[in-house]
């Protein structure tokens, strides 16, 4: 496609940032030049706490459609509305919000925790896409907040990827894909979750369409109970299986998160064995020149990586460290960056060691089943 916008490029000064001053970030040019430009209904970049989003007033249906535009996202996938106050909430909505719903927000906003209510009839289909309800989230991200407050808008706002690639957590990754197809990008630094926020639907029983920046067991504990998993949308794999049947966050019928080099899951030990059995038996014949130029990587826990790295060696095999299990929040800080920088290795394809599905690990793993193939 055919360059559209001479993209601005600016970086927000990081004190700020760090002080969560969100008055003084108020007053920084950059920050006044990208609430201007959303108020013209241009479309942009800027960080959140989770990922990048790429955002636009989400009352103007020729500024949202411009984020469609600029992804290549399906016209049927609703947007995730951001705000940065109560009267903002209030102006979406339709009916009265649960005692429930004031307690999961008074705990876990700001945050990334994505909540769906009943949207009254403001909000232009193209935000919603045609939809009854509105995915609301708060960031907590300091530079969120001061532009949402600044432009006096709600953005609606998608992560700022090409549609099916790993989610932006840097200013770099949003130019990699979104360079001349939108008007501004501000850089505010690294995301600290590195995940998407949680998307929980509250109207009726309360489930997860996606897990996220917020751990189920963090949302079952404010709400006094175990949420009810038996219509397990949780697991990518499932969600897959799912694809032709109508879902009920339709971005997940989607492909995601995907590197071009073909990658797999490693499920435990035995599997890892099994695999590294094979490569070292064909490394040894007729395919070893070709096993060479094209190395086969490895993604492993620093666990697992201290205890094979002595048997995983040679020029067939390229061995990626991708965190301590001990900290799986780093895991997931970093794991759209590793996902984005495999496809510059030149690897023929790749193996990720599977993580415990338990706190943030359950959106690590539902991202991997996404990104990743069969085996
Ligand atoms: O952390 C995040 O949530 C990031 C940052 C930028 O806030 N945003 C993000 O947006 O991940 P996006 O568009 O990449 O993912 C939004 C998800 C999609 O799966 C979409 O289908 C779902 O939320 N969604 C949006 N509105 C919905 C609705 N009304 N009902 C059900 N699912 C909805
Ligand atoms: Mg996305």
């Amino acid at each position: 496609m055919s360059k559209k916008y001479d993209t601005i490029f600016q970086k927000v000064n990081y004190n700020l940032i760090k002080e969560a001053n969100i008055e003084e970030l108020k007053k920084e040019e950059a920050v006044k030049l990208a609430a201007n430009l959303l108020k013209k209904g241009e479309v942009l970049a800027f960080p959140t706490e989770t990922v990048y989003g790429l955002g636009a007033d989400a009352s103007k249906t020729k500024a949202v459609e411009k984020i469609y535009q600029a992804k290549g996202r399906p016209q049927d996938n609703p947007l995730i509305v951001h705000i940065a106050n109560r009267e903002q909430l209030r102006s979406l909505i339709r009916g009265d919000i649960s005692v429930e719903t004031e307690n999961l927000i008074s705990n876990f906003w700001p945050g990334p925790l994505t909540i769906i209510l009943d949207k009254n009839d403001l909000l232009p289909d193209a935000t919603t896409a045609g939809l009854s309800s509105v995915a609301i989230r708060m960031p907590a991200h300091p530079l969120s907040r001061a532009l949402i407050e600044l432009s006096g808008l709600a953005l609606a706002a998608p992560s700022a990827n090409k549609s099916g690639a790993p989610s932006p957590t840097t200013a770099d990754h949003v130019a990699n894909d979104l360079d001349g197809r939108i008007a501004m990008i501000l850089d505010g630094g690294p995301s600290k979750v590195g995940l998407e926020s949680t998307v929980l639907d509250v109207r009726g029983q309360v489930r997860i369409l996606r897990p996220g920046g917020v751990s189920r067991k963090d949302i079952e504990k404010v709400l006094g109970y175990k949420l009810d998993d038996s219509n397990n949308y949780v697991q990518g794999k499932l969600e897959k299986e799912l694809d032709n049947e109508k879902p009920l966050s339709p971005g997940m019928k989607y492909r995601h998160y995907s590197p071009e080099t073909p990658l797999y899951i490693v499920k435990d030990n035995d599997d890892l064995v099994k695999i590294l059995e094979e490569i070292l038996h064909s490394n040894k014949g007729d395919n070893y020149q070709k096993e060479c130029q094209e190395a086969v990587g490895f993604i492993l826990t620093n666990e697992s990586y201290e205890k094979y790295s002595s048997f995983l060696h040679g020029p067939g095999i390229k061995l990626i460290k991708m965190g301590s299990r001990k900290k799986v929040e780093m895991i997931a800080a970093n794991l759209f960056s590793l996902l984005r920088s495999l496809d510059q290795m030149s690897l023929r394809k790749a193996y990720i060691e599977a993580i415990p599905e338990e706190g943030i690990g359950e959106a690590v793993m539902n991202r991997l089943y996404k990104a990743s193939l069969e085996s």
